[in-house]
């Protein structure tokens, strides 16, 4: 028996883990090509790369070494069942710490509201100390080591980890890993000329290099950060700054700033981080005559990060936050030989736009096409559902979606997509915003809340009871798909009491000119406590949404992997289909305002509406936004 089958039985069997320092040998040796192999891609050429390499596994040693015994038996725990990530009771949900509780203790206090409704993963928006005046919404970090003084302290951290994973919560947390402030040490040093730490960031002498380089890059910021490069009056040098000026961009080609970071996410995980959200990993490798975006380098550093935090901290899940088109999308998580060997969750940002895409037509006919063509993810990995985040929609990754549409289709659908979520098309029901829309570029992405988009604000607005309760249902439909989908789905803070967006977000001290800060709303608790009062429309939401939140936690057909499309013949409604060992499961759901008439194509058992486990007969009708979950009768 190896050493780590031998720690598995001995937890089976409940005795106490003995050296867990074994089981660390053992995944040592089972990570070890991996590793390697991701390394020698980014800095095999280097001369000094043996000597590169016995750092790391210092790094990976000490972070080992300064795990705590809690932790270190959490990790067997977790190797017992690889796949709890997958299941269909972990349900994630995200907010900023001071906007729903003030403070990290704060959010403890909430974890009862948290458990109500049913939440098993909780993501905290940036909460590690931050730049002065302008950050990005916490998006500039400056100290990876210390928190926001205004949310607590890292002990604080680590106790509320500890008091979530005690009532079975998960706790995600960014690894801004793409850049650091302006006002981080090792961009202060920069600044004063010290080469070490010039090599952190990309600098260039004069303008020649950058606008080679910006032919081929795009602008996440195109109207408040134009352009990807920033002057440093201190060097009179340049600076690569994809996003805000005061947002350095690290150099991975500096194998330096990989053992920065894979430090600083072992020190993160020792907390008792279990979720890292890596940020824009897109953009962490350059390439000259490239948009320097899905560089196969950035493929490796995720792959190298993986296989080393699975030795010392193995169960940790790294989650991509990747906005591109689908067929790149997949392969952070791994493909080829690779496959299952680079993130363990990516947000799937191709189901989210595609949702509101069908809900601003009325039809499921293209979310319909464009879901069937997403590339299979590994068996080991999983999706991120969600609808709404703190960011805006962006509209532009749609442009590659699928070869059944052209470009000309693209560009005139994604045109009307941002017009409408700003309720600038005739009969839109949203109150959206625009977002980073330039002359040239009229269409970037789109901000609002859930709900205002969906069309409550306006129809609370007129008082209008039938487009309150459709604008509810729209709501609801949203959600049962990405339930429904697979993959772990996602709440917005907010979202579950169908709150509004912030309209006096101009006057908020955090609001640097970005118009996010529209959705990113404070928590309304006298909205919460509505929560259970009949007929008001937080009610409806909050127990719309964790009725089917209880729903799913056992329906085991959903567990993994993503759903099929099946077509049928009436376009306004998206049918998907999971079956696994553990079941079948079919969710319906109609995005038209009428009702609508289908037939399950292919189904030969007889079938049982999850919900009221009332036999249902093929042939299925939904009323306006309605969705249905079926299952074969039991
Ligand atoms: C990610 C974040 C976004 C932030 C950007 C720069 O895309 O989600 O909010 O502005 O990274 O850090």
């Amino acid at each position: 028996m190896s050493t780590l089958e031998t720690f598995d039985s001995e937890l089976r069997a409940g005795a106490p883990v003995g050296d867990a320092s074994e089981a660390f040998d053992v995944r040592k040796e089972i990570y070890a090509d991996d590793a390697l192999s991701a390394l020698s891609e980014l800095y095999g050429s280097r001369d000094d790369f043996a000597e590169l390499v016995a750092r790391i596994y210092r790094a990976v040693h000490l972070g080992f070494d300064q795990r705590s015994e809690n932790l270190k038996h959490f990790d067997l725990r977790r190797s017992q069942q690889p796949d709890w990530f997958q299941q269909t009771d972990r349900i994630g949900y995200m907010c900023y710490v001071d906007r729903f509780a003030g403070t990290l203790g704060g959010v403890e206090e909430k974890i009862p509201y948290l458990k109500e409704l049913g939440i098993t993963y909780l993501h905290l928006l940036p909460l590690l100390k931050p730049r002065d005046g302008d950050r990005d919404g916490g998006f500039a970090v400056s100290d990876f080591h210390n928190v926001n003084p205004d949310f607590g302290t890292m002990a604080d951290l680590s106790t509320l980890a500890e008091e979530l994973r005690n009532n079975d919560i998960s706790l995600c947390i960014d690894l801004i890993c793409n850049h650091t402030s302006d006002e981080h040490k090792w961009a202060m040093a920069a600044k004063s000329g010290n080469q070490t730490y010039k090599n952190y960031y990309n600098f260039y002498p004069n303008r020649t290099l950058p606008d080679r380089y910006e032919k081929d890059l795009t602008e996440v910021f195109a109207q408040s950060a134009p352009g990807n490069f920033t002057h440093v009056e201190e060097l009179d040098e340049w600076v690569w700054t994809t996003f805000y000026p005061y947002q350095w961009d690290l150099n991975y080609s500096n194998p330096a700033v990989f053992v920065e970071m894979l430090e600083t996410l072992l020190f993160l995980a020792n907390q008792g981080v279990e979720i890292f959200r890596l940020d824009s990993v897109p953009f962490l490798w350059k390439e000259l005559g490239t948009d320097s975006q899905n560089r196969p380098e950035a493929h490796s550093i995720i792959r190298a990060l993986r296989a080393l935090v699975s030795m010392a901290a193995p169960s940790v899940c790294l989650k991509a936050e990747a906005i591109v088109p689908s067929n790149q999308l997949v392969r952070y998580l791994g493909r080829g030989e690779h496959a299952g060997k680079e993130c363990h969750l990516a947000y799937n940002s191709t189901l989210m736009t595609m949702l509101w895409s069908a809900l601003a037509e009325g039809t499921a006919k293209r979310i319909s096409k464009v879901l069937a063509s997403v590339p299979p993810i590994p068996e080991n990995a999983s999706w991120v559902s969600y609808i709404r985040c703190h960011d805006d929609i962006r509209w532009g990754v749609l442009h590659d979606e699928t070869e059944s549409y052209s470009q000309e289709e693209w560009e005139a659908h994604t045109q009307f997509l941002s017009d409408f979520y700003a309720s600038r098309t005739e009969n839109s029901f949203a109150s959206g915003a625009k977002f980073q829309t330039t002359d040239g570029h009229e269409v970037h992405g789109t901000s609002g809340t859930m709900a205002s988009l969906c069309g409550l604000e306006k129809a609370l607005d007129a008082g209008n009871d039938q487009d309150i309760k459709l604008s509810v249902q729209r709501i609801l439909l949203m959600y049962s798909i990405i339930l429904g989908y697979g993959g772990i789905p996602l709440v917005n803070m907010g979202d579950e009491l169908g709150m509004l967006n912030n309209r006096d977000y101009q006057n908020n001290a955090d609001f640097d000119g970005d118009g996010r800060w529209l959705h990113r709303v404070s928590m309304n608790w006298q909205q919460a406590d509505k929560r259970h009062q009949n007929g008001m429309v937080e009610q409806k939401v909050f127990e719309g949404l964790s009725e089917l939140i209880q729903l799913r936690a056992g329906l085991t057909a959903l567990k993994g992997g993503q759903a099929h499309v099946l077509a049928t013949a009436n376009d306004a409604v998206l049918v998907l289909h999971h079956r696994n060992a553990q079941g079948e499961l079919y969710v319906a759901g109609n995005f038209s305002d009428k009702v609508q008439k289908f037939k399950l194509p292919n189904v030969n058992a007889s079938l049982e509406d999850c919900r009221t486990g009332k036999a249902q007969a093929k042939s299925v009708e939904l009323k306006p936004y309605e969705t249905i979950w079926l299952q074969p009768k039991h």
